[in-house]
């Protein structure tokens, strides 16, 4: 049997074993030490403007935003469609109700004209919705001036998910800093991981630090236990933020080596008829946490189930596109606006494996397992 070749694989060439061993030897291996707090100081430099509370998770992240931003039962959010059911989830913790907009197809995020449509429509339904959630699927930045320029004009807050997004660029500027909240994940297979993690951010200090209290059970700053408000079990952990710190470190060489593993891709694939890639649209610097490619079947004679079986046959993982939230059996009740953007990219596309350490070997096996699904010879 061929070695596997994974879809995105962790490295961990810094410093996280000293780290962790730091953590242990010092007995902080919980939610203080201070691993936690020179991670989101550190994060905090990167981002310039914006402050961090780190958590256990991207989700926990989203939902602690959607409850700063006071939603609850019967709310309207709305949210892109074409995401990891993560995105979503959250809204219904809550009681509240999503509302699924369609991509365009410059960054396959979600379409602010649709959006812009989808607010029109609810508000002459008298529920004007209460936040939007928008993703930077697979690191690539949405179309955040536009989105940003309808939530002003509607009032409407802004959550950003960023969790794939972690190191990628829109007009200069972090992503993650676009909407009133950001979020990141640092779960296993993302750019940079604490193992499981994630954090909330805001240029909102105050909404940070109450981010923080919600995170750890609401618990006041008194030598007893004393709450006032229901809170949550939601902080990231030292051993965790240990892992983070190093991880950090290397976060520029990471993003460069994801972006040196697409390019390959692009110039490997570049003669391949009926397979495109996602160029990244002017002033955009994406992350390339995942390099994806759509296929046209009418062109290759092969669609994306033929290829992942043809991987899986070689030992190599790959994985479909994020089926879109409107299409998923659990939503199937909530609106949805749009067309068939989302679901196409859902039906071509395919995340190729796209490790930061990927060798050359690697990538001429995966391209290979591709040319020979071609049944005609390629140019
Ligand atoms: C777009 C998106 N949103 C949210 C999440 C949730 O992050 P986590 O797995 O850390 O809870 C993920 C990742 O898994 C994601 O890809």
């Amino acid at each position: 049997m061929n070695t596997q070749v994974l879809l995105s694989a962790p490295v961990f060439d810094g410093k996280e074993q000293m780290n962790i061993q730091k953590a242990l030897d010092k007995g902080f291996i919980a939610t203080n030490g201070s691993f936690i707090s020179k991670f989101e100081q550190k994060f905090s430099q990167r981002l310039k403007t914006h402050q961090i509370t780190a958590v256990n998770s991207g989700t926990s992240a989203i939902h602690l935003s959607l409850i700063q931003l006071g939603i609850g039962l019967g709310d309207e959010v709305i949210c892109q469609s074409f995401t990891f059911c993560a995105s979503a989830n959250p809204i219904t913790y809550l009681g509240a109700i999503p509302i699924f907009v369609d991509s365009e197809k410059d960054t396959w995020n979600i379409c602010p004209v649709i959006l812009e449509d989808t607010i029109m429509s609810r508000i002459s339904k008298g529920k004007k919705p209460k936040a939007i959630i928008t993703v930077d699927l697979f690191g690539m930045p949405a179309k955040h001036h536009e989105i940003l320029a309808i939530s002003k004009k509607y009032n409407i807050p802004v959550i950003e998910d960023a969790a794939e997004a972690v190191g990628s660029l829109y007009h200069g500027k972090s992503c993650g800093i676009f909407g009133e909240y950001g979020v990141f994940s640092f779960n296993g297979n993302k750019i940079i991981t604490t193992g499981g993690g994630g954090a909330v951010i805001s240029s909102n200090v105050g909404a940070i630090s109450k981010a923080r209290y919600l995170s750890t059970q609401a618990r006041e700053d008194t030598h007893y236990y004393e709450h006032y408000e229901i809170g949550y079990n939601y902080r990231m952990n030292n051993l965790s933020a240990g892992i983070g710190l190093a991880q950090f470190e290397n976060l520029d060489r990471k993003v460069n080596k994801r972006r040196a593993v697409f390019d390959a891709y692009r110039e490997m694939l570049k003669d391949f008829e009926g397979i495109s890639l996602l160029e990244e649209p002017d002033d955009v610097f994406c992350n390339r946490w995942l390099t994806t490619i759509l296929i046209d079947p009418k062109k290759t004679g092969f669609d994306n189930e033929d290829l992942r079986l043809a991987f899986q046959k070689q030992n190599i993982e790959s994985r479909f596109l994020w089926k879109p939230l409107h299409m998923q059996p659990v939503f199937l009740d909530f609106p949805y606006y749009g067309g068939n953007i989302s679901s196409s990219l859902f039906y071509q596309g395919i995340c190729l494996p796209s490790s930061e350490n990927l060798s050359i070997d690697d990538l001429t096996r995966i391209v290979s397992v591709i040319s020979k699904q071609y049944k005609h010879v390629l140019k």
